[in-house]
């Protein structure tokens, strides 16, 4: 029995689609606390150089094999050539481990919306958060919960599930961040952080070394809020018709996605600044430091729980978009129903993610080579397997699939021009490579 694959029901239904994928944890937790741990301006201008440079081409590239083939990851590259299917293997086994710790924080979120609903403030914003993650049974109980939401709405399937979620999410998402971001930087004070974001400051650099660190950290931190490396664009690509303009939206998703990480910076790194806080304490950024803001600000509780009410829209349109990877790979491969496909994998997932909850608590010093469950999932799939599965994915374009065939692609067979070409080649065969194979090796060791 032959499966009629799944549509968008247009490209602008996909571009918000792969937008909302691209829009998550990544960009209102990670990159603020990674632009305050890593010297402010200068990491937001490293970081919009590498959009351009790795950023658009893999972007371009990922849609252009899934529209291509039509398949999912793994199937996509058999396709084409299959000696390569190991890249998309390696893609499926990554969404498997990001959404296991993906949606672990996704329920601290669901936990924080909550708490501001109950109309208390958080008071002593640290220790809460300490006491919170480090209990057994209730954080697995909010993981449970991210993922049943998730799974709910990818068992709906591709243009009633996913597409119709995320042309309601976003908009609704850039309508808090604004507000938000708006109050943060109308606080007294917030100057400071508005200028520690925006104007570069060297005195934080001291070496050649410190000006490398900076740089890999911008590079992970493209793929990730990209959603690149692992497959998550094969698979929405695969469900494009053959008339769309992928140029265009290899242009506009990175655009709204680095709006929206923008945003996120004006709406914490100011309001960080204003009540006195520094901005490098890392992970617990959003969790600990903007509580503690929340509560000495008047109508805290409303901007709280408008705040992780956005990271939560944000956190379900991206997990849903991992979850759908090894969703479509099963229903290609084994011809499972798409309830079956999500289901099972998601319920292995959750179980993996147990592990990870429980190692800010009970398996806290359950490690191995110094790392904990979550140490090791989040080690595996951002310094291992995505820059691995991006690398790989430059490589089979520039080298095997050849430029030809993939600007065949990307013109719709001539249709459409692609003036930029030689630039995207040089890109994708040379630099784009090279770069990827810096970060892996220099953050491995
Ligand atoms: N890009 C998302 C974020 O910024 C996370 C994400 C979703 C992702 N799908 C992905 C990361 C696929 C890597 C690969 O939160």
């Amino acid at each position: 029995m032959t499966h009629k694959r799944e549509n968008w029901s247009s490209n602008f239904g996909f571009i918000m689609a792969a937008a909302s994928s691209a829009i998550g944890l990544g960009n209102l937790w990670k990159f603020p606390y990674m632009t305050g741990m890593n010297g402010g301006a200068i990491f937001l201008i490293i970081y919009l150089v590498f959009i351009i440079l790795l950023g658009i081409p893999i972007l371009l590239s990922e849609m252009a094999i899934g529209r291509n083939t039509q398949l999912n990851p793994l199937g996509a590259y058999k396709k084409i050539n299959k000696k390569w299917s190991f890249v998309g293997a390696i893609g499926i086994l990554c969404s498997f481990i990001i959404l296991s710790y993906y949606s672990v924080i996704g329920g601290w979120v669901i936990k924080y919306i909550v708490s501001f609903i109950s109309g208390s403030k958080i008071k002593d914003s640290f220790t809460y958060f300490e006491n919170f993650v480090s209990q057994p049974l209730e954080p697995i109980l909010w993981h449970l919960l991210f993922m049943i939401i998730t799974v709910s709405i990818v068992t709906f399937g591709i243009s009633k599930g996913i597409e119709r979620i995320s042309k309601i999410f976003l908009p609704a998402l850039l309508f808090l961040i604004l507000i938000v971001a708006i109050k943060s930087l109308s606080l007294p004070n917030s100057n400071e952080g508005l200028k520690f974001f925006i104007v570069p400051n060297f005195k934080g650099i001291n070496s050649f070394n410190d000006f490398l660190n900076i740089c890999l950290h911008a590079m992970g931190q493209v793929f990730f809020s990209l959603s690149l490396g692992m497959g998550a664009l094969i698979t929405y690509g695969s469900y494009l018709s053959k008339d769309t303009n992928l140029k265009k939206s290899a242009i506009i998703i990175p655009l709204l996605d680095t709006l929206f990480a923008i945003l996120a910076g004006l709406a914490i790194l100011p309001a960080v600044f204003a009540f006195g806080y520094k901005p490098q304490s890392g992970p617990g950024l959003i969790f600990q430091v903007l509580p503690a803001v929340f509560n000495s600000m008047n109508f805290g509780i409303i901007f709280g729980f408008m705040f992780f009410l956005v990271v939560f829209f944000a956190a379900i349109t991206s997990s849903i978009s991992l979850l759908e990877v090894v969703a479509s790979f099963c229903i290609d491969t084994f011809k499972w129903s798409r309830r079956k496909s999500t289901f099972l994998p998601a319920f292995i997932m959750f179980l993996i993610g147990t592990f990870a909850s429980l190692s800010f608590g009970p398996l806290k010093n359950t490690t191995l080579l110094n790392m904990n469950v979550f140490d090791i999932a989040t080690f595996l799939s951002d310094k291992i397997l995505m820059p691995l599965g991006g690398l790989f994915m430059c490589l089979f374009v520039g080298y095997v699939w050849g430029i030809k065939n993939i600007s065949n692609e990307i013109t719709n067979n001539g249709k459409l021009s692609f003036r930029l070409e030689p630039v995207f080649s040089i890109l994708i065969k040379y630099i784009a490579p090279a770069l990827i194979l810096i970060i892996f090796i220099t953050t491995l060791f």
